[in-house]
Parts: C-alpha cells; sequence; structure tokens
C-alpha cells in the first residue's frame, strides 16, 4: 500500500515571520501520520519553519536547488544548505521554473540525479500546456518529460522519487483536471515507469496530482487508483489545506 502524500507548495509567498503565523494556524490539525504531510516553503523560511515544525510529523521542503555540490553560483543554494538548515524533500521541474526560469530538460535530470545523490527526497513535477491537451499529443511529451528525467536514476532511487502529475492549465485557473482526467494520466506514467524498470517500481512510487486542489475536490481526485495525494498551491496558504489533509 503506497502512502498518500499531500503536500503544499507556497511557491513565493509567506516571510519568515508570516511562515510562523501560518505554521501555527496549521500544526496541530495537519499533525496525522495517516498521510504524509509536506510544507514546501521558500528557502528563506526553512529554518523558521524547521523551529516552528519541531516534535510534529509534519515533514518540510523546499522549492529549489542547484545541483552542484557548492562553488561559485551566486544566488544558488545546494542540496547540503537546504538539509543542514532542517528540509528533506525539495521540488524539482515544476512548470513555473520550467517556464519562467527556463530550466529545460537536461537540467532538470541533473537535478533529479544531485538530489539523491546528495540525500534530498524530490517531487519531480510534469505536465502539459493547454495546447498540448487540445492537441491529443499530451501523453507522448509527458512520457518524455518522464524518460528524460529518469536518465541515470537506478531502481532504488526512482522508488524514493515522488512525481507530481500538474497540468499547466489547471494550475492556479481554478479549473481542475476531472479525477478521471488525472487518473488516466497517473496511470498512464505508472506504466512509464513500468517500461523503464519494472512492476514492483512502478506499484511502489508515488505520483500526486496538483492543479488547483481544494477541499471540495480532494477526495474524488485522492480516492483514485493511481493517485497518492496532491500537490496544492494556493490552499496551501489557508486553513483549507486542513481539510484537504483531512479528506
Ligand atoms: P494551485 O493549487 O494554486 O493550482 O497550484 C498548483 C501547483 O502548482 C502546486 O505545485
Amino acid at each position: 500500500m503506497r502512502k498518500k502524500i499531500v503536500a503544499g507548495n507556497w511557491k513565493m509567498n509567506m516571510t519568515p515571520t508570516e511562515t510562523k503565523e501560518l505554521i501555527a494556524k496549521l500544526k496541530d490539525k495537519c499533525n496525522t501520520d495517516e498521510v504524509d504531510v509536506l510544507f514546501v516553503v521558500p528557502s528563506i523560511d526553512v529554518t523558521t519553519a524547521y523551529e516552528c515544525l519541531k516534535g510534529t510529523k509534519i515533514k518540510l521542503g523546499t522549492q529549489n536547488f542547484y545541483f552542484e555540490e557548492k562553488g561559485a553560483y551566486t544566488g544558488e543554494i545546494s542540496a547540503k544548505m537546504i538539509i543542514d538548515a532542517g528540509a528533506e524533500y525539495v521540488i524539482i521541474g515544476h512548470s513555473e521554473r520550467r517556464g519562467i526560469f527556463k530550466e529545460d530538460d537536461e537540467m532538470i535530470n541533473k537535478k533529479l540525479i544531485a538530489s539523491h545523490k546528495f540525500g534530498l527526497k524530490p517531487i519531480l513535477c510534469c505536465g502539459e500546456s493547454l495546447e498540448l491537451r487540445e492537441k491529443g499529443t499530451y501523453k507522448a511529451f509527458i512520457e518524455g518529460q518522464i524518460k528524460s528525467a529518469f536518465n541515470g536514476i537506478d531502481k532504488n532511487q526512482a522508488v524514493n522519487t515522488v512525481i507530481a502529475y500538474e497540468p499547466i492549465w489547471a494550475i492556479g485557473t481554478g479549473k481542475t483536471a476531472t479525477s478521471d482526467e488525472a487518473e488516466e494520466v497517473c496511470k498512464f506514467i505508472r506504466d512509464v515507469i513500468k517500461a523503464l524498470y519494472d512492476e514492483s517500481v512502478a506499484n511502489a512510487i508515488r505520483i500526486q496530482y496538483g492543479g488547483s486542489v481544494n477541499a471540495g475536490n480532494a477526495k474524488e481526485i485522492f480516492s483514485k487508483e493511481d493517485i497518492d495525494g496532491g500537490l496544492v498551491g494556493g490552499a496551501s496558504l489557508k486553513e483549507d489545506f486542513i481539510n484537504i489533509v483531512h479528506y
């Protein structure tokens, strides 16, 4: 049985002071181990969040890092810094990083390899644009994203990767994929993983859905066979997140 993972991606929201306030509102009611609960905060908030979450079961992640170990990379942060500050997880390949910050498949592959090498647990995002959805070529596109990202990743590392399927047209738009649309792609991704590795890896790997998840639609989406929880943007900044965790 795969354990569900419900993660809040705070994106570029919350100062350290606001982080304390939000965690104070959420932590008691999100403190469960029925599902893995994860707050994915801006890197400047990790230390504060770590202190606030001490003694709870809530896990901590951040939204980006650079694949090199250390050195002259002005403005970047390393896996070691993130781990030392108290976070375990990192998001890789979010569509906002691919789109706005021009991260390509090669960069995302290097980051996935580096996350495992340095001991950060990755949440690898994939997902198609509205144009590809309407053209009907979205599955081939997603297959390409997954194959490229997992190049050089061994079986054990693959099992310890979380995949988040986030159709770009559903992010921040209030237009969620239907539970059937989300399930179709999550199942497809599992089949791609099976072809790359084997059935045991495909059965073990966790695949989330992300894109306008809220307290009203979480239960239906997370109840699908191949959907192992969600990556939640806007609704993770509100008390709504409590209801999503307890979907
Ligand atoms: P929204 O839940 O705000 O649509 O964001 C989804 C997302 O991008 C999570 O990573």
